[in-house]
């Protein structure tokens, strides 16, 4: 790392592992602009079922992908369950990634300039988006100890929810972000892999620093 253009830290990793607050955490700590990528799909998922159409329609989730606007990121209805799965189905259609690649990459190059650094969150930052960021995280961790996570936030929001079917939500999920043709989750051959099964917030962000400050100094 140089320095001379701005920091770029990907953290990439299944849902609920606990990347969002490490990511927003390491922004924080280092006063670099933070982006939630999986905000984006989800903003076209709840644009194209706010039309009434189907998620898995090609023609429908691209054109709402190009027309994203960005007050649907700041939406409530963002974080349902049901806009879960409809992310997860936009997420898998070319033309959508391809609409929004561009779009993470500006910001990237925009926050690195102006802030000093940025930090994005997602599936594939470290494999596709930014592939020369100067330090890669992988967050991960079992799937019990993700849908037991999610189901503590979704009580804490006043839904219901059963351990169960989260849990086999969840699974699907994962088989369609992971086993997609295109920019499926997976780390990138030089991130680090922090599985947070068994470790507190501050246990993942001192190991993540730790990784960032021996690349800084590199
Ligand atoms: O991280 P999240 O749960 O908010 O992501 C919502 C969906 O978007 C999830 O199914 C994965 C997908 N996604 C993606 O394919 N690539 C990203 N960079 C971020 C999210």
């Amino acid at each position: 790392m140089t320095g001379k253009r701005g920091y770029v830290v990907t953290v990439d990793g299944p849902s609920a592992a606990g990347k969002g607050t490490l990511a927003r955490r390491l922004a924080t700590h280092f006063g670099f602009r933070f982006l939630d990528t999986g905000a984006l799909y989800r903003g076209v998922g709840l644009s194209v079922l706010r039309q009434g159409l189907d998620p898995a329609d090609e023609t429908a989730a691209a054109a709402a992908a190009r027309a994203l606007q960005p007050e649907i990121l700041s939406d409530p209805a963002l974080r349902t369950e049901e806009t879960s799965a409809a992310a997860s189905k936009v997420a898998a259609i070319p033309a959508v990634r391809a609409a929004i690649l561009n779009w993470q990459r500006d910001f990237a190059r925009d926050a690195a300039r102006s802030s000093g650094g940025a930090v994005l969150d997602g599936r594939d930052i470290g494999t596709v988006v930014c592939p020369d960021a100067d330090a890669k995280l992988f967050i991960t961790a079992s799937a019990e100890a993700r849908a037991g996570r999610r189901v503590k936030e979704l009580q804490a929001r006043g839904e219901t929810a059963i351990y169960a079917r989260v849990l086999q939500d969840m699974q699907e999920r994962d088989a369609r972000d992971q086993g997609r043709s295109i920019s499926p989750t997976k780390p990138a051959t030089d991130a680090l892999i922090i599985d947070t099964s068994d470790l507190t917030a501050d246990q993942v962000f001192e190991r993540a620093l730790a990784f960032i400050a021996t690349k800084m100094k590199a």
